[in-house]
């Protein structure tokens, strides 16, 4: 029973209430898919934002930029730094979260919800939705269903935009500049989604590439064709040993065991590359390592106490990339 001498009072005063801003960026409600929507004026926007963010977080640790937001983070497939980064990014700009990324089992999908009606209902919640999926073309679909922006964290052996972002944006901030750099990927070229969104980002400058892997892990063609289209200097290689010393960034990745259909292919080539200490004794002393993590063997542990080791600071800069991403996304940055 309600007193009786109860009014209904407004809970919130709504005239005081600031309006909804939005910043006319060029980015408000984009889905972000694939490296192809980058150009080097939104490259470059995304990374003096991402500069921003970093000083902010080391000054005070985190603002209200985003309060009253929720991002959904829909994980298919297993992640450690992807999920992570972009739910810590979510907090250090004061908005929330619905993780679903420790296991799908637990959610409605092992129902046998679609896909689509997964993301139909959290947009009901959220104002933004991350996905990672095992199948090409999966946030596409995502993206269809949704009236809310989705953000492309891995389809498969498709794309991962947000890491090809942060990739650069690492060999940008270590190196110091893009245009003029040889970059040599190693490792699982056919099957590594980074590699893909890498190799199309790296197009847009002047760049050398070197791809270096077993023959079944070669670059697919479709990529290849890309590259060549561009015009850029490009090789092909089995041994790191011939790239190792000209390289300016050595972009190292792993052998993806859960794409082959054919675990003794995979038992074939799984060790097939290792970094070492003594391979590092030939590369530049101006050079950076990277590696999109995790990693199972293909850089040897006595080579992370190299300064040309930048693979955990690339970790750090993806929590920076995603906080600007998101920020752009949503109209505040
Ligand atoms: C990569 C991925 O998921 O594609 N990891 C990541 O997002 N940092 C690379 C990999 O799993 O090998």
């Amino acid at each position: 029973m309600l007193a009786e001498n109860h009014k209904l009072k407004p809970l919130f005063d709504f005239d005081a209430l600031p309006p909804k801003q939005t910043v006319g960026n060029g980015f408000t409600g984009m889905d972000v898919l694939s490296v192809a929507q980058f150009d080097r004026d939104r490259l470059d926007y995304i990374f003096a934002r991402a500069r921003e963010m970093r000083e902010m977080v080391l000054r005070i640790g985190g603002t209200d930029l985003l309060r009253g937001h929720v991002l959904a983070c829909l994980f298919y497939e297993p992640s450690t730094r992807t999920s992570s980064s972009f739910i810590a990014a979510m907090e250090r700009l004061g908005g929330g979260v619905i993780p679903i990324t420790q296991g799908v089992q637990f959610s409605s999908v092992s129902k046998g919800e679609t896909l689509a009606d997964t993301v139909r209902t959290l947009e009901q919640y959220a104002d933004i939705i991350v996905l990672r999926h095992p199948e090409i073309g999966s946030s596409q679909l995502a993206a269809d269903y949704a009236s809310v922006p989705v953000i492309n964290a891995g389809d498969g052996p498709g794309e991962h935009p947000t890491q090809a972002l942060l990739d650069l944006f690492t060999i940008r901030e270590e190196l110091g500049r893009l245009d003029g750099l040889k970059v040599a990927m190693i490792g699982d070229l056919r099957y590594g989604r980074t590699v893909q969104s890498l190799t199309k980002l790296l197009l847009q400058y002047d760049v050398s590439l070197r791809f270096v892997s077993p023959e079944i892990l070669r670059l697919p063609l479709n990529t290849m064709n890309q590259v060549i289209d561009a015009g850029v200097n490009v090789r092909e290689t089995h041994d790191v040993a011939d790239v190792i010393q000209n390289a300016d960034v050595l972009y190292v990745t792993r052998v993806q065991k859960e794409r082959f259909s054919d675990l003794a292919q995979y038992e074939e080539v799984k060790n097939y590359y290792e970094i070492t200490p003594e391979l590092m004794a030939q590369a530049k002393e101006k050079m950076i390592v990277l590696h999109p993590l995790p990693r199972v063997g293909e850089i040897h542990y006595a080579v992370d106490s190299d300064p040309r080791a930048a693979y955990f600071r690339q970790v750090k800069n993806g929590m920076y990339i995603r906080m600007a991403l998101l920020a752009a996304v949503l109209g505040r940055a």
